[in-house]
């Protein structure tokens, strides 16, 4: 097959497209022929800041497409039938080997392309939302608010009511938020993010929800009032950027680690994806895509997924 490898980590110039060995599904798994791949921020975070563990590293989490062959212990799944993939790697490539546990069917009538692109955003943000247990009548401030978690986190809180701070490097795509009925917008860059919270409200927001880490973590959970919360799904240090234990401790703080693929074979969490995916199937979430490129040009695509100012997914194709 022919995927995007890279055998040491770095810019989006590290991709080499090329032919490796077809990967050969184990008994517990599915094999994909790929048919849309999502970049999430997680694989480029991956690919700059990760040593690939084995040359002609395949990156990325999230896939779908069509199964073409199931592992003899599988049930519940048919060749032919089209379905979302998660996994730690591999969804650079033209096929993909993944867990039954970690495979997901498109709900009847979904676009593949939509359903890919939400699935790992929207998931996330539900599961962020469910673990800050956000009370009617609460503040929040999410960061990264116009990417793929971001966005659903502002999207899935306006629905239930919540006024939500958005903050990002952009103002002009923060403005695409106000469709959203975002309540407030803070650029983040010149002033500190939680200097113009407190002016927006003194006492500062009730809970943070991180989807940037670095500096914007330590900015944002200043923002943060005595006794509230913060969630992190981010989790990325920047030099010089550490959360101070006694800042947490002298404001009471709560922190909550998100971290969806490690979790997300629970039942739980398992129903959670599959409710998530129906928001969007109803419309009731939006999922922008912002390009699809090719899986020959993932150097193209992953460039312009690191841009600021886009909006939406980026999406390959084989
Ligand atoms: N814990 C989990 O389970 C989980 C699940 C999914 C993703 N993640 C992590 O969550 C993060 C976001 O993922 P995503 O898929 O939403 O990514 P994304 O779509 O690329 O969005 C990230 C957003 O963050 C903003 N951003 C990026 N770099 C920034 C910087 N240096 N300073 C300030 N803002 C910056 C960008 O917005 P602007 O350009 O508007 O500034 C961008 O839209 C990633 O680190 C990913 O690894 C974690």
């Amino acid at each position: 097959m022919k995927a995007a490898v890279y055998s040491k980590n770095g810019g989006p110039e590290v991709f080499s497209y090329t032919e490796v060995a077809d990967p050969k599904p184990g008994s517990n798994q599915v094999l994909i022929k790929v048919e849309v791949i999502s970049i999430e921020g997680g694989d480029l975070s991956n690919r700059l800041l990760s040593a690939p563990p084995t040359s002609n590293y395949i990156v990325g989490y999230a896939a779908s497409g069509e199964i073409i062959e199931i592992g003899a212990d599988v049930s519940g799944f048919q060749v032919g039938q089209k379905v979302i993939t998660f996994s730690w790697a591999g969804s650079h490539a033209e096929l993909r080997a993944v867990d039954a546990a970690s495979t997901y069917a498109i709900p009847e009538g979904m676009d593949p392309q939509l359903a890919i692109a939400a699935f790992i955003g929207v998931g996330t943000a539900a599961l962020a939302i469910h673990l800050s247990a956000i009370q009617p009548g609460q503040r929040v401030l999410v960061s990264g608010a116009t990417g793929g978690v971001g966005n659903a986190v502002v999207q899935l809180l306006v629905n239930d009511g919540i006024e939500v701070i958005a903050t990002g490097r952009s103002a002009n795509t923060l403005r695409s938020l106000d469709e959203f009925g975002v309540w407030k917008t803070v650029v983040s860059g010149e002033t500190p993010i939680h200097e113009q919270v407190k002016k927006i409200d003194e006492h500062g927001v009730d809970v943070f929800i991180d989807t940037v880490g670095m500096e914007v973590l330590v900015d944002g959970m200043k923002a943060v009032k005595n006794g509230g919360k913060v969630v992190l799904i981010a989790g990325r240090a920047g030099e010089g950027n550490f959360i101070d234990p006694l800042y947490i401790l002298s404001h009471r703080l709560t922190v909550i680690g998100c971290l969806l693929g490690a979790v997300m074979q629970e039942p739980f969490v398992g129903d959670l994806l599959h409710k998530s995916l129906r928001w969007v199937a109803e419309g009731k979430v939006e999922v922008p895509i912002h390009k699809v490129f090719k899986l020959a040009d993932a150097e193209s695509a992953h460039r312009e997924a690191e841009k600021s100012g886009k909006f939406g997914r980026i999406l390959m194709v084989p």
